[in-house]
């Protein structure tokens, strides 16, 4: 390497350093990452004078985000030194010994899981922050988003909690949560998450808790880093401390004595892998004893006492045999790989998404093309790269097709949007799709309507809009294949049921962009449907979590006269959207809330919840017309204002009262 490939190296690394931390949506995997930084610690090992001030080896990943208060750190939290060989490991050991002679050593083995990390301190038993890693020293104030965390408790179980304590872990996402998720994003025309650990750090630092609280976040405890009652003198009995404590902590915790145990741990966590619902990248070693943890100590960056044994993810050569585009029931377009079948950590992949275009051309994956399939834990395997090598001689840069592959209208894209999508709403596959979420459990939930029967009907075309499907006669039933009286009976009995549903729940059976279910349910403060769809953008605004783009989306649906007419038609047949029945006789009906500050004893979900249940509703500003400020831990301003408008003020305990 010349000094010239040194600089464009360490600018590399900023620019991966930048997407992984700020923009949480990384260019390149862990590994590559891991093999950049080892290249460039190798080269100023060899020129030490080329060392630049700027170099990533001299400073640590910034990450504040704007729209959090940053914290320092009273302990830094370091970050582990990744090992991708036994040789490594043994090296670690021989480091250890080397400092700590004639003493016995000791193993905490545990998970590297792959979430972010957090760090959280409760006082006198109670959390009162929670805030990042960040650059280590610094981190973001995300206190309010950890608590919707709903198995992580707000106050500490035991009888006698210490004073303080902060306590270190990781947050993270279920495999399962992750891929539904993602499934989301891409319909939405959003960019999806490169992995688990991206979209529990991206959902960390959003700025509406109630977003986060939809993102099912968890986490585990695995470190103490203060305790005024200074218990605990080593890391393997931590874990037990942490759960007496009623904290969430690791799964799998080993001990070790030696080398073989290391070994014999890695193996069982290896084999484990595939099976847990969640994702690790690896096993952390961490000397056991606290005492000796700080004798051997750190450097500015790293203990000397720990390590992660990281597992590369398991990586396939194989051939794009096709690129198929799938058309979603929002019309949004998606290129899917079809491959040359191959194994890949212990599944066969035939399919794999593209995303889009975008992601197309920054890969430059061309029909033909041999690639680089990667599957981690990650459900959702990945094109790593192409194999240039191998082209195919004549072939050319891809591009989505200018006409939809399902009804072939002319395919638009949004201002602002990566995706590509087919506007019409009456595109078979778009209607297969809409209709198969229509009567999803989420939505009508309307039961043993299964795909095959959604297809069969829409091939016979006895639906072709959702209003249809409470058209259907039994005769018609019964043609469709594997039905007979009885069953088309309960068919038509279970359609017949799905009438009566909740507005929340017809709100998200419309499909409205942007709108999920709890959208939704804060949609369903209004009196009907159509009330909902004579607002405006600004009515929209004033309600909790709707921003600009969400109201927009609302209100040019209700715009298109198609919208309107599918929702009269359904009515009239019968459909029957309720307000969740709200107890009219309560102190807080009627009674308009203002919320701000962080609460103990709810997250601002249930608190909101308990307001709705029982009649009251929700702004997000205060002005003359708010009854209540609900006022927690550092309000806002809104709490200066509603002191000025003379406004009723309510603590915690005073609102516990009320309810
Ligand atoms: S201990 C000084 N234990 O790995 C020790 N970290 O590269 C640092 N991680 O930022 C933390 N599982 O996000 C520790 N069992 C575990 C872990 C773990 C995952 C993450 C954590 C940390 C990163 C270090």
């Amino acid at each position: 390497m010349n000094r010239d490939q040194y600089i464009q190296l360490c600018h590399e690394l900023w620019m991966h350093n930048k997407a992984y931390y700020v923009e949480c949506h990384p260019k390149i995997s862990d590994f590559e990452y891991d093999q950049l930084m080892q290249e460039l610690l190798d080269c100023e090992s060899t020129h030490p004078d080329w060392i630049e001030s700027f170099s990533p080896s001299q400073r640590v990943g910034e990450s504040l985000t704007d729209g959090f208060k940053s914290v320092s750190h009273d302990v830094p939290m370091l970050s582990l030194p990744n090992t991708y060989s036994d040789e490594e490991i043994q090296s670690f050991i021989k480091r250890v010994e080397k400092n700590a002679p004639n003493q016995k050593i000791t193993y905490s083995l545990e998970l590297k899981m792959d979430g972010t990390a957090i760090s959280i301190v409760y006082e006198k038993g109670v959390l009162t922050r929670a805030v990042t890693r960040g650059n280590g020293l610094m981190g973001d104030d995300v206190t309010q988003n950890i608590r919707t965390i709903t198995k992580l408790p707000l106050k500490l179980s035991s009888e006698n909690p210490p004073d303080f304590l902060e306590v270190r872990g990781e947050v993270f996402l279920a495999l399962s949560v992750f891929k539904k998720l993602n499934e989301q994003r891409d319909e939405d025309g959003l960019p999806v998450w490169a992995n688990p650990r991206n979209a529990a750090a991206g959902s960390l630092k959003l700025l509406n808790p109630k977003e986060a609280a939809k993102r099912d976040l968890q986490i585990v405890l695995y470190a103490i880093s203060q305790d005024s009652s200074n218990k605990i003198q080593s890391q393997y009995e931590s874990h037990d401390y942490l759960k007496e404590l009623g904290l969430p902590t690791l799964k799998y915790t080993a001990w070790g004595e030696n080398e073989k145990d290391i070994w014999s741990f890695r193996d069982k966590i290896f084999a484990l892998r595939s099976q847990l619902p969640f994702e690790i990248d690896g096993v952390v070693i961490k000397v056991d004893s606290i005492n000796l943890q700080k004798e051997l100590g750190s450097t500015a960056k790293i203990p000397r006492w720990a390590v992660a044994y990281k597992f590369a993810p398991e990586q396939a050569l194989t051939q794009i045999k096709d690129i198929k585009v799938q058309v979603g029931r929002t019309g949004v377009l998606t290129p899917v790989a079809i491959l040359e079948p191959i194994r890949v950590s212990g599944s066969v992949i035939s399919r794999v998404t593209l995303h889009n275009q975008d992601e197309i051309d920054r890969k430059d994956i061309r029909l033909g093309d041999s690639v680089i399939i990667e599957k981690g834990g990650d459900v959702i395997p990945k094109v790593v790269q192409v194999d240039l090598k191998n082209r195919p001689k004549h072939s050319v840069p891809w591009k989505i097709p200018a006409y939809c592959p399902s009804c072939e209208t002319k395919i638009i894209q949004l201002d602002g949007e990566v995706a590509y999508r087919c506007p019409n709403i009456n595109c078979g596959e778009r209607n297969y799709r809409h209709i198969t979420f229509f009567v999803s459990k989420v939505a009508m939930d309307i039961d043993h309507m299964g795909i095959k029967v959604i297809e069969q009907l829409i091939q016979k075309k006895l639906v072709t809009s959702p209003s249809d499907i409470y058209r259907l006669t039994k005769e018609q039933i019964l043609e469709l294949e594997g039905f007979k009286s009885k069953s088309a009976e309960k068919l038509l009995a279970n359609i017949e049921a799905s009438k009566q549903v909740s507005l929340t729940r017809f709100i998200i059976a419309l499909d409205i962009r942007y709108v999920g279910a709890s959208t939704a349910d804060e949609l369903s403060n209004v009196e009907d449907i159509f009330a909902l769809s004579k607002m405006s953008s600004d009515d929209l605004i004033q309600m909790e979590g709707i921003g600009e783009k969400v109201a927009q989306a609302i209100v040019e649906y209700f715009q298109d006269a198609h919208h309107m007419e599918e929702i009269k038609a359904l009515l009239e047949l019968g459909v029957n959207p309720k307000k969740s029945s709200v107890l009219k006789t309560h102190h807080f009906y009627g009674k308009t809330f203002v919320l701000t500050g962080s609460l103990m004893s709810y997250t601002r979900d249930q608190a909101q919840m308990l307001i709705k249940q029982r009649g009251g509703k929700i702004t997000s500003s205060v002005s003359k017309k708010t009854d209540y400020v609900l006022v927690g831990e550092s309000p806002g301003s809104k709490y200066d204002k509603a002191k000025k408008l003379g406004i009723t003020i309510l603590n915690e305990e005073e609102f516990a009262n009320l309810i």
